[in-house]
């Protein structure tokens, strides 16, 4: 049985003042939650994750990483850094910066590997476009988004990943696919994680996001082979946060 892993996305959001009641309230609000739960934050607020949430339940991250591991590349944060910030997870290949930043998975792999050589988990983000699902291309655009991070990695590796499946018309436009949309995905995604490694298939978490909120996150969590959830505008909120923790 694998755990729940609820993961909050706060991609560009946050300030110093507001982050300190958000961290505050779910650690508070967090009880008995058998759910696995970690915060993605902008960089420049990781050293206030690793003050407030050292010794909680409540792991920490990053939204992206360089691929890099030192030098001249201005601007570039690599994973060693990270890791001084006591960050357990780093997303990468997230669709907001597959299309804004023309990341392809190519590099989305050699971001995983970065990550993996550090010691941390990556959370590798696959989904489709509207157009794409449309076009009846859902299976075939994830699946090469995943095997292309599945190939760069060796058998062992495979089961130190996570995986979210996020659908990019889902994401932020109040329209989650539905539980049994996301779950025909997830399985596929399984079966992929199988062919490479039948062990490691088992434990990767295979979480989904897009508008997963307090009102669909239950009958979403339900199913087989949906493990969690990459949370976005509803990890801003620390209640609604909790309750999609408490879901779990
Ligand atoms: P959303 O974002 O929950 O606001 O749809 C999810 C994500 O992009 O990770």
């Amino acid at each position: 049985m694998r755990a729940k892993l609820i993961v909050g996305n706060w991609k560009m959001n946050g300030s110093r003042a507001a982050n300190e009641a958000l961290l505050k309230g779910i650690v508070a609000g967090l009880d008995n939650a058998r759910a696995v739960c970690a915060v993605c934050v902008p960089t420049p607020f990781l050293q206030q994750c690793e003050d407030v949430l050292t010794g909680t339940p409540v792991a920490w991250g990053a939204q992206d990483v360089s691929m890099h591991a030192f030098g001249a590349y201005t601007g570039e944060v690599c994973a060693k850094m990270l890791t001084e910030f006591g960050c357990r997870y780093v997303i990468v290949g997230h669709s907001e910066r597959r299309a804004y930043h023309r990341e392809d998975s190519a590099l989305v792999a050699k971001k995983a590997q970065a990550v993996l050589a550090e010691g941390m988990t990556p959370i590798v983000c696959v989904g489709e476009t509207l157009e794409q699902r449309e076009a009846g291309e859902t299976a075939q655009v994830v699946g090469a988004q995943l095997d292309a991070v599945l190939e760069a990695l060796d058998a062992a590796s495979v089961g130190r990943i996570v995986v979210a499946y996020e659908p990019v018309w889902a994401i932020g436009s109040g329209r989650n696919a539905t539980p049994a949309m996301a779950q025909e995905v997830h399985a596929q995604l399984r079966a992929q994680l199988k062919a490479r490694n039948a062990e490691a298939a088992e434990v990767v978490p295979i979480l989904y996001g897009g508008s997963m909120k307090p009102e669909n996150a239950k009958e979403l969590l339900a199913q087989p082979d949906i493990d969690g959830g990459l949370i976005g505008g509803a990890a801003l909120k620390a209640e609604d946060f909790l309750a999609i923790i408490h879901a779990a």
